[in-house]
Parts: C-alpha cells; structure tokens; sequence
C-alpha cells in the first residue's frame, strides 16, 4: 500500500493534506487580482503585490536547509513551556492532529494539543490587497487553559532580488512604525516609495515584536524564537537589520470557549501627495480602512463567503458528470484551478520559480489563454492585447515581457521563431469563445512605441508571414534561437559556461536548423488562421496556399520513415531520425504534425502515432526524446545538458503529453488517447512519495524512464501543461469544441468506459446541459449558439 499525505475532497473542492511531513512543501495560491500568495501546507510562503519581483511583501528563502522556513506562523507557547504551531512547523512539536486544507484561494490549517483546537485560515478576500489570517482557538478540555499567542513573518525590503544580495544597504535601511496593534513596514518610505505594508488585528495586543535578532535571538532559529520561549514579547523597534511583525497574547479559554481573531496582511499604494500625515508619519488612511474592513468576524466570515462565491462562479462554466471520479475532479475543480493560477502567475513564483527571474512569456501566455478563456473572456481579451503590443514590426516578438510595465524584456530579446504563431493560437482560442470578432479591429502597437498602432489583425497576419519570411533549405520554417523547446539551440554553439543557452547565437549566419515543430504548429494554425479570414471576409488563399506547401515540405523532407523528423541542425544533418546516434525521435513533431493531420491520407499520423507509443511511452506517460543525449553535443544546445531523463531531455513533459493525446484523438484512437492522458493526470497519481509534488495539480516535467528515480515530478503549478490538458480534455476527449457559430460536439472516449456523461457548459449568453451518449461510432454533432438555456441529448 503506497503512502497517503492526503485526500480529495469533492464536495468541499479541497485537497485535504493529514500528514504536514509532505515529501515536498505542497504550495496553494491566494489571491484574484494583484495581491497574491503562496502558502505551503505548513504556513510557509510569501505574497506580493502586482509583481513577485519588486513589490515583495514577505521574505522568503529559497534553497533553505530545512527548506520552506519562513511565512506566516502562529505560536502557541503553554504555561509549561511547551511551544507548537497549528501548521506543525516550524516547532514540529508532535500535534493530536493535524489537517491542511487547500481549497479555491484559501487554505485552512488545523491542529490540535492536548485538546486545544487552533485553526488558521488563510485568504486574500476578493478586490482587496491583504491576505487575512482568521485564528481560532478553543478549550476542547476540561480545564481553563491559559497560554500565549504569537503571530509571526518578516518583511522583504521590497525588491527580492536586491533582498536578497544587497546586504552592506539592506542591514541599515529598515524601519517601521507602530500604532495600537497594527505593526507597520515602512523602508524606502521615506525616498521614492509610495507603498508600504501592515499586518493588524482586531484586538489589543499585549505586546509586539518588529525586530527579528529581538525576537528569534541572534543564535535561534524560527523554531526557537527566544520571545516565545520565554513567553514575553519584547515590544521592540527595529532600525536596520531585519524588520518583522509578530503580535503577542495572553489568553485565557474556560473549557468549551473559542477566542476568534482577525488578523490582516495588508499592502497600501498612497497617491504622492498623500503619503505623509502631519507630523512625518505615513499616512494611514488606507490601512485603517482596510483594518476596519475585517475587524469582525462577521466581516471576515462574508468576505470569505463572497470567494466562495467567486469560484463557484467561475468553475460552474464547465462540470461534467462522467461516472470516473478522477476525471470529474480534475476537470470540475483542479484542473480549471491551475489555469487560473496560470493566468495571475504566468511562470513567476511557484517553489521552483523564485518570482524574480522571468517575466511573462510570448508563447506561454498565449498558450494559458486556452485554459482559462471559458472563465475570464474579458481578461484574456486584455491579455492577447497586451502580448500582441510586444510584438516587432517584422513579426517577430519579445519572447518575455514584464507584468508592471508590459515591455518586452530587453535581456531576452527575441528570434524564438515559433512565438509569432502563438498569438494567432491564442487570438482564434478567445474568438472561438466569445465571438467577439471586433478583438481584431483594436489598434495595437509594435514595441509598445505610440503611433505606431495598426489593427490586430494586422499583427496576426504579420506573424504568420514571419514564418513564410524564414524558410530554411528544405523549405521548412527557419528554427531561429529555438522553437517551442527552448533547450533545443541549434544555433547556439556554446563551450563557455558564463553564456545563456537562452540568450547566445555564436552562429547564425548561413544556418540551415529548421523546425518541424513550427512546421507542424504552422499547417495546424495556419488552417485556423484561414478559417478566421474567410468569417471575416477576407482572401484566405495566400494563407491555405503557404500551408499547402508546407505539407508538401513535410511530406518530402520531413518524414524519417516511421516518425516526423525533430528538426534539420545548423549544417541541416537529420535531428529526430533513426540515422541519429542518440534523440532518435521526438515527441513535438509527433504531436503537431499529428495534430495538423499531415500525411494522415497516406497513414503518415497513424505511423508517427504508433512509433511515439513504442519509443516514448512508459510507465508515467511520453518522454520527449529517445534515446536520450548521454554527452553534450555543441551543435544542439541545453537539452544535452540536462542529465538523461530529466527536462527536455528525454523527461516526461506533461505539457506535450497532451499533442500526443491530440494526435490520438483526430486520429479517433480513443483507447490510446484515454490511457495517455490517465498517466500524466494527478488524480490518477498511486504513488505520492515518488510523485513528491503537489498530488492535485500537474507538474511540468516528471522523471523519465533514463532519469534514477522515473515517476518523480517537479516544477509543479506554473505549466502551459495546465491549459493544454484542460484544452484536449474538454475539446478532444469530452469533445466539446467552442467553434464560431455554436459548439460542435465530437468525443474520444472509451465507449464501454464512458457510454453516457454530462456537461454543463456556459457558452457566451448560453447555458448547455448536454447528455452525450457515446457509442463509439464517431463523427460529430454542432449545435448552434443561441443565447439561453439548452437541455440536449446527443448520441454519437
Ligand atoms: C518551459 C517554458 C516553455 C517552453 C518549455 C520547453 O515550460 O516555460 O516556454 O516551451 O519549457 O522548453
Ligand atoms: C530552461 C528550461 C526550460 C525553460 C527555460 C526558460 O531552459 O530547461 O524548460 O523553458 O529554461 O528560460
């Protein structure tokens, strides 16, 4: 019997963690709309607002020995002396019992000693910047219970970057202030500053802490604060050094009584003019609103309701009812979940994204739109806006911008020559949800430079033709820097450590490295593409002729015999073919250009399909390579610098998993497709321990079958995996296709399995509750959009 950390709960949509000793910190995220945290199942973590880079509000320590110290922590010292924490760390006194629930944007930690309950629920209340910290305490015993409560995190200096290295500045700037219970972090406030951060509570305190070697004490550690051992605050005021929050109380439960406090984490922007009192102080008209906002538990109780309601409203676009529990869940509640926190994230802070590293991504971006346009059509609007205005006027784009100012990032440039697509990918995602053609007439620049405003369409035509404009030899698109697989770097050529694989191109000149990815992803949404120009009226030809020859091209020049080619290198030698020592096939051009049906008359996709089952698969899912590099090869880059197994280098990525499962589906091998998406789905994961991340949402990448430990998962969270699996599991295998004019119903399903399930699904104006009977038979139903609500049986 493999070991259990924890268990789904439907009902409640919370992931209920009973053993804090997880093989991994298993993170949640709080937050709607820029304030947002991160929050292991031990009250580890950090938040920020708008930016995990420059606007920091908690420290936190990656790479810490014990890893995960530090977040929001509650103390609980007893008359004996005894200390413990609800969350179990940092003391790890042994609890009675101990709960972690992470559901929709909250997370509730319970633990119990020696009949004291304490709870902690933690969540950032929507349209607010301030996490709230509800605790409960109370005597389960017979006896009165007196002890201490102290509450407990250390301030960033805002930027996390210079937080973490700047140390000859950083020691001397900290400052804070103090008024009642509410303890201020102010540094930087008094130059070029405008925002500042508090954490309050709604009772008197009856002591406090804003200075850490005060509290912890010079030679202890967050599981020995020397304060709470001794079980007196020291009501000290940091200058310098390490400026923290920590409330102390004394308080007194009569068997049976429960003692409520509200505690908020809050972060305030003061307009310039505004930003000091009278007398010197900050100006704290809007933390004191904020306090006020929560400083009952009525309030606090109707804020968290008001979230429950949020997701409730956000989820119940899509339920389905397909008689498989894990199926359910993950499409009901986590998987839609994930797409969300996608979408806030982006790939910035997770436990394997430090949140000052990088910013959004062209392709990523694009790519998460199509898991959460169902849920936040007017947001993805923005958000295609935003991406669109970073592109170049030569279609080429930034291949990363930064979230507060929404400027290509210079340090990465561009020439990932797979990018420009992926606007169209996600444009023809949004217009096929919403209907809202009039996205393509907004005037969007280049560069973000003012006037320089052409129509949206206009920015998706150049990027299809930025492929047309860089063909290589064979007639196949030009791969620049690297397509989808950042790692693959054929003109890279590296033998100095110092230099990014990402960002370095010692050859170009005269390369031949061309894509059968971008090949692949070119036919497939060039098609869309040419659709979308023929319901607008407009010539789509030019567009249908270029994907013809590109066919043509694949056909001829990218077909190794049994599989698609991966790539031609600088030198254009085979990469991908059986002619190839090592990375004999890859599962990319498997999937696109099985996605794209190229070939597929002359049994091309069934082939390719068949090769990716027998050379790729395992026990965890599709590994991306085979067999994987064993050395460094100059010629191709960072994938061959990743250990066999790992990363793009022959792991499983759970993100292309699924144009496999694509693949299968067009190719209407139901079987194949539903045992593909079961292994890399979390629902389905047996073994947590080896899983080791987070059991209730995807990870990027887990160990393949060359790596020392195959099924072990990592980066987990911020993955374009979230929205590809939700994009074929709803489109592909439920087969409900949002489609311009109405959805069109095809599912790729077992039939014996799955003979009946039904949809809910929110489309537009409309509701559907669609019971699909699956025979097995194929082919495919539309149903037209009209505004209302719609009951329909459909056997197919
Ligand atoms: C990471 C990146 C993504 C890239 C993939 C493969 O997931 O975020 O942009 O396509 O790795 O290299
Ligand atoms: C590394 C990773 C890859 C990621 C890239 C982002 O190359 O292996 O997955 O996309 O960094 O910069």
């Amino acid at each position: 019997m493999n070991k259990q950390y924890g268990h789904f709960d439907d009902r409640a949509r919370e992931y209920v963690i009973t053993d804090p000793a997880t093989p991994w910190p298993w993170i949640n995220y709080l937050g709607t709309e820029d304030f947002f945290s991160l929050i292991s199942n031990t009250a580890g973590g950090y938040c920020f607002c708008r930016d995990a880079k420059f606007r920091r509000i908690l420290r936190y320590r990656y790479n810490g020995v014990p890893m995960d110290d530090g977040g929001r922590y509650f103390y609980i010292r007893e008359a004996d002396g005894t200390v413990w924490n609800p969350g179990w760390k940092p003391c790890k006194t042994p609890l009675d019992s101990y709960e972690c629930c992470h559901g929709m944007g909250y997370t509730r930690i319970r633990g119990r000693k020696d009949a004291l309950d304490a709870e902690v629920l933690f969540f950032v209340p929507p349209g607010r910047r301030c996490e709230v910290h509800k605790v409960t305490l109370t005597n389960r015993g017979a006896a009165v219970r007196e002890f201490h409560l102290f509450s407990f995190v250390e301030w960033c200096l805002w930027n996390a970057a210079t937080d973490m290295e700047n140390f000859q500045r950083n020691l001397s700037t900290g400052e804070v202030e103090i008024e009642g219970s509410t303890l201020y972090h102010k540094t930087e406030y008094r130059e070029r500053r405008d925002h500042y951060a508090f954490y309050g509570v709604n009772a008197q305190a009856d002591g406090f802490d804003t200075d850490r070697e005060t509290f912890i004490g010079m030679y202890n550690g967050f599981d020995a604060p020397q304060n709470v051992l001794a079980g007196r605050p020291g009501n000290s005021l940091a200058h310098g050094w390490s400026p923290i929050a920590s409330h102390c109380f004394h308080l007194r439960l009569e068997p049976g009584e429960s003692r409520t406090l509200i505690f908020v984490l809050g972060y305030v922007e003061n307009p310039p003019e505004h930003k000091f009192a009278p007398d010197g102080s900050i100006d704290k008209t809007r933390a004191h609103e904020l306090l006020e906002a929560f400083d009952s538990t009525e309030k606090a109780d109707a804020a968290f309701a008001e979230l429950g309601r949020y997701w409730e409203g956000l989820l119940s676009r899509f339920q389905v009812e397909s008689g498989c529990p894990e199926l359910d869940r993950m499409v009901n509640i986590w998987n839609q979940y994930q797409c969300m926190v996608t979408f806030n994230m982006s790939r910035s802070a997770s436990f394997f994204e430090s949140g000052i590293g990088r910013g959004m991504g062209f392709r990523d971006s694009n790519q998460d739109l199509a898991g959460f346009v169902h849920q936040i059509p007017d947001r993805a609007r923005q958000r295609i806006l935003d991406i669109a205005a970073t592109q170049f006027p030569d279609g080429g784009c930034y291949h990363q911008y930064q979230p507060l100012t929404r400027r290509g990032n210079d340090g990465i440039g561009g020439g990932f020559n797979d990018d420009p697509l992926w606007l169209i990918f996600g444009t023809v995602a949004y217009i096929r949800e919403t209907g809202d053609f009039g996205i393509l007439d907004e005037p969007v620049p280049f560069d973000n430079a003012p006037g320089t405003e052409v129509p949206l369409l206009e920015h998706l035509r150049i990027s299809f033709r930025h492929v047309t404009d860089n063909l290589g030899p064979h007639g196949l698109p030009l791969i620049g820097r690297a397509d989808w697989n950042d790692c693959l770097n054929l003109n890279c050529f590296s033998d100095n450590p110092d230099e990014s694989f990402q960002t370095t191109e010692n050859k170009t000149g005269g390369s031949q490295a061309e894509s059968l990815m971008i090949a692949g992803l070119f036919v497939y949404t060039g098609r869309a593409f040419a659709e979308l120009l023929g319901r607008i009226g407009q010539d789509a030809a030019p567009v249908l002729q270029a994907v013809e020859d590109t066919e043509r091209a694949v056909r001829e020049n990218g077909w190794d015999g049994e599989w698609f080619l991966r790539a031609y290198d600088y030198f254009g030698r085979k990469i991908g073919s059986h002619e190839n020592a090592e990375g004999q096939i890859f599962i990319e051009s498997q999937g696109w250009c099985t996605m794209a049906r190229i070939g597929a008359e002359e049994g091309l996709c069934d082939r390719a399909l068949d090769s990716a089952r027998r050379l790729l698969d395992s026990e965890h899912g599709l590994v991306l390579n085979q067999p994987a590099y064993s050395r460094y090869y100059i010629e191709y880059g960072e994938i061959s610098s990743y250990p066999e197994g790992y990363k793009e280098n022959a792991g499983i990525f759970c993100h292309n998993n699924p144009w496999i499962i694509i693949g299968e589906a067009l190719a209407g091998r139901a079987d194949d497709a539903w045992e593909h998406y079961c292994k890399i789905s979390p629902a389905f994961i047996r073994d947590q321990r080896l899983h080791k991340v987070e059991p209730y949402v995807y990870c990027q990448m887990v160990a393949g079958k060359d790596a020392a430990r195959p099924g072990e998962g990592k980066n987990s969270w911020l993955t374009g995996t979230a929205a590809w699996n939700w994009h074929t599991v709803t489109e592909f295998l439920l087969g409900i296709h949002p489609e311009y004019d109405g959805l069109r119903i095809k599912p790729c399903l077992p039939a014996q399995r799955f003979p009946e399930y039904r949809v809910h699904r929110h489309f537009r104006d409309a509701d559907y509750d669609l019971t699909i009977r699956n025979t097995g038979r194929g082919g495919s139903h539309f149903i037209p959009y009209s505004p209302g609500y719609h009951q329909l049986t459909i056997e197919l």
